[in-house]
């Protein structure tokens, strides 16, 4: 977590920082600094957001074309001014930013309170730029020089950004486990921790590797690892555009990006389908296509609502291509020894690329011989760059932190995915292939459609924003829905939701139920509708408030639910896609009649770089 910014060239750079670090907030928001060289290496920072540091450093001294900017996710000592970066060294003469965490700090801090350092923070951070110094100082070295030689004693993950007040044309960074891309200007560069700062600027990027340092100096951009090896900077052209990175009239992002899902739907499917021909192709996968449909066994690994995408992945696969998938919590599958052999495929989901449990379960499942596919949005994150092979969502940014758009990107891949093995598989008839073809294609229609439900939404959303719990029901394809209407709710509004497998309420939930019980429950037209309809009774019968998810046209539901929400009919396997749409609005809603901060939920970040 924690987002960084730098700039150095023919610009004032405060500017450029600060509206770095606006784009960057999504990826924490507890305290936010800058440091500029203007012949001082003055460092400015606070706790809380951006605007507050913003308001505090209008009366300073913000002249100077090098600065850089950080926005903070406590990890190490609490979110307050001392913690807040940028850290100066012993003599001030140094400043770092910095995204991850040193994992031995405390042994390298008690070794310089040793040799006479003191500290002014509690951060891991400030201690490495007092390590940098003291090598420095020992050593005599440029400090490009002694950056790389402190970090082969570090033991974690970083992304940093160094200052130096006696070099004023210099900027240093380096990475290890979390991201920096370098935009190239002319006569200017710009560093940050993705490209939503640099895109306004220069479209000429270059993604940073692990175990990289990254010289700026005078102009010139020079990288070596961290072993001493001289490395050719590799300069790309970024697919980004600005105004996918805008509000674009919208009152916040999340719901700007609710209302995406239309053409993120598309996106995702934009060339890899085409109904008409029976076609179906994710060029991600084609040199592994073997590898996967000979796989004895798939393992899901990712976190939060990828892991929700990924728990779809499971029916999908098992359901089409008959072949047995674990949906593991990154988390727990990277520590706890799992069984793993050279015939396993492993799918890793994740919306940003970056999540550090399940780059770490990545890491450890290909070290045990497994094939790993990547589902990421973020294009050149990490996990894409670690995996063997993958196809990309094509959702666009994600700002909003509660993820959206990301989700039905996800299973929209995963299901073209899932049909694709199953067609090479031979485990579906041709006409449900084509079938499934054609509804997919139809999908980014019905999901305008559920859209519509908008307004209904918002007086349900009236209606229940006091509840202290919500209760969200599925079964099939409804479940991971549940699950995920249930997070939404609880990431932004911060009221307790739950959900559960409608059958298995009975089992503990439903001693909750009492008539303040708001009960949401997927109750389209499938294969378990007769079943979540005895769910629903029995919910009503215990007197709690069903708001119920109804295909268009249902009778039976619409007479036992108190409020019903309906949705075109699709396939069952398509259910989550369109199914999904009312939840992410309902919570929405309630978060915005609560007065809670929809896009920057408190405590959360949208990029989790720390385990
Ligand atoms: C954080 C975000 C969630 C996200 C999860 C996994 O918790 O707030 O929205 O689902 O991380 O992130 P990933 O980028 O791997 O999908």
């Amino acid at each position: 977590m924690c987002g960084i910014v730098a700039y150095i060239g023919h610009r004032q750079a405060y500017p450029v920082v600060i509206k770095g670090l606006q784009r960057l907030e999504y990826r924490g928001y507890d305290s936010a600094g800058v440091a500029l060289l203007n012949g001082e290496l003055s460092v400015y920072k606070k706790a809380g957001k951006v605007a507050d540091l913003a308001a505090y450093v209008s009366d300073k001294n913000l002249n100077g074309t090098v600065g850089m900017g950080h926005t903070r996710w406590a990890t190490h000592g609490e979110p307050n001014d001392r913690n807040a970066h940028p850290h100066y060294s012993e003599s001030e003469e140094l400043a770092i930013i910095h995204n991850g965490i040193i994992e031995n700090y405390a042994a390298i801090k008690q070794e310089l309170i040793n040799s006479g350092h003191t500290f002014k923070s509690d951060t891991d951070t400030e201690v490495l730029i007092h390590l940098i110094e003291e090598v420095k100082n020992k050593t005599n070295v440029p400090t490009e020089e002694a950056v790389r030689l402190a970090l082969g004693e570090v033991i974690g993950a970083y992304a940093i950004v160094i200052l130096s007040k006696k070099e004023p044309d210099k900027v240093i960074a380096a990475r290890k486990g979390s991201p920096i891309v370098i935009g190239v200007g002319k006569d200017e560069f710009f560093i940050a921790s993705d490209a939503t700062p640099i895109v306004e600027y220069t479209k000429n990027v270059v993604y940073l590797n692990d175990n990289e340092v990254a010289t700026i100096n005078n102009g010139d951009l020079t990288v070596r690892t961290i072993d001493n090896e001289m490395k050719v900077p590799f300069v790309q052209e970024l697919e980004l555009k600005l105004e996918a990175i805008e509000k674009g009239g919208y009152d916040h992002f999340m719901i700007k990006e609710i209302y995406e899902q239309p053409r993120s739907i598309w996106d995702s499917m934009r060339g890899r389908i085409d109904a008409q021909n029976g076609r179906l192709r994710l060029g991600g996968i084609n040199e592994f296509e073997k590898k996967l449909t000979n796989a004895k066994r798939i393992i899901v690994v990712a976190c939060g609502t990828s892991w929700h995408a990924g728990l779809v992945a499971e029916y999908l696969i098992e359901d089409l291509a008959r072949i047995p998938v674990e949906v593991e919590y990154a988390s727990e599958f990277r520590y706890r020894n799992p069984i793993i052999s050279e015939e396993d495929v492993v799918i890793a989901i994740s919306q940003s690329g970056e999540t550090a449990d399940t780059l770490a379960a990545i890491e450890m499942a290909k070290e045990r011989g497994a094939t790993i596919f990547g589902v990421c949005n973020v294009v050149g994150s990490s996990i894409p760059r670690a995996t063997h092979a993958g196809s990309y969502t094509h959702a666009g940014p994600e700002i909003g932190v509660a993820s959206t758009k990301a989700f039905t990107a996800q299973v929209t891949v995963l299901t073209l995915m899932a049909l694709q093995i199953a067609h090479k598989k031979g485990t579906i008839t041709q006409s449900r292939y084509r079938s499934l073809l054609h509804e997919l294609e139809n999908i980014p229609a019905k999901v305008e459609v559920a859209l519509k439900s908008n307004d209904k939404v918002k007086e349900i959303a009236a209606r229940f924003k006091d509840a202290r719990n919500f209760l969200y029901l599925g079964r099939g394809y409804g479940f991971p829905v549940a699950l995920e209407g249930a997070l939404k709710l609880k990431e932004i509004s911060y009221i307790h939701a739950e959900g559960y497998p409608a059958a298995e309420m009975k089992h503990g939930p439903i001693a909750l139920i009492d008539e303040e019980m708001p009960v949401v429950v997927i109750a389209t037209k499938n294969a378990s509708y007769e079943k979540v309809v005895s769910n629903i009774q029995e919910v009503k019968a215990r007197k709690g408030k069903i708001i119920a998810i109804v295909t268009e046209g249902d009778v039976t539901v619409k007479k036992m639910a108190d409020y019903t929400i309906e949705i075109p009919e699709t396939d069952d396997i398509l259910v989550p896609l369109v199914s999904v749409i009312p939840l992410q609005l309902l919570s929405y809603h309630i978060a915005v009649m609560r007065g809670c901060n929809v896009d920057q939920p408190r405590n959360l970040a949208k990029s989790v770089t720390v385990e």
